[in-house]
């Protein structure tokens, strides 16, 4: 049995280690870490199984075109090597991107493999007008809408907040 919940406190090292295992390198755990440590977090979700923490998303603001705007970045995603491919990166994925849309929040971006994140409505985000900060082009820079239509005024550079840089 899963359940997804918003992070506490006291999930904070189990995070790191799910980052940490998943990725195979400490950069993605850092990067929450320091998206935390700078306010500039949206949302971050875990999904626990029989009291430990199996799963992990976070949800950061993004601006456009340099200014504050209701679009958000996904990542990272992880969920621990023993339990991936059961559903709960796509549990995660799904629960995050209702509650961003609650939030107010109008398209999701992120920079992922094109073979997995399309079933949740993502597409190739150049072929909608838009260009990242990190320089990533092609079929990993993609976007969904969060509400209907409001893709279509939506254009620009988008850009994630400075401690992707360092990833
Ligand atoms: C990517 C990840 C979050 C998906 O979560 P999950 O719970 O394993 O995935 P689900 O069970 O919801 O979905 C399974 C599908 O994801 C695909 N998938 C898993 N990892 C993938 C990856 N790194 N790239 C592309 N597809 C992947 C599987 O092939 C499977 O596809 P299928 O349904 O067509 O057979 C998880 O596998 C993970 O933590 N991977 C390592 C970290 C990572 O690469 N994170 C994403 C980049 S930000």
């Amino acid at each position: 049995m899963i359940a997804i919940r918003p992070e506490r406190p006291d999930d904070y090292a189990a995070i790191r280690a799910v980052e940490r295992d998943a990725f195979g390198r400490k950069d993605e755990a850092d990067l929450v870490d320091k998206l935390r440590a700078a306010a500039a977090v949206t949302l971050s979700l875990v999904a626990e199984m029989d009291d430990h923490i199996v799963g992990h998303i976070l949800f950061s603001p993004m601006t456009l075109n340099g200014k504050p705007a209701p679009v958000v970045a996904l990542g990272p995603v992880a969920v621990t090597p023993v339990h991936q491919n059961t559903g709960i990166g796509g549990a995660l994925i799904r629960a995050g991107l209702a509650r961003c849309r609650e939030m107010g929040n109008e398209i999701c971006v992120l920079l992922g493999h094109p073979g997995y994140y399309p079933r949740f409505g993502f597409v190739a985000a150049a072929a909608h007008g838009l260009t990242n900060n990190l320089h990533v082009s092609g079929d990993p820079f993609m976007v969904v809408e969060l509400v209907a239509g409001t893709l279509v005024r939506i254009h620009g550079e988008v850009a994630f907040h400075p401690a992707f840089d360092e990833v």
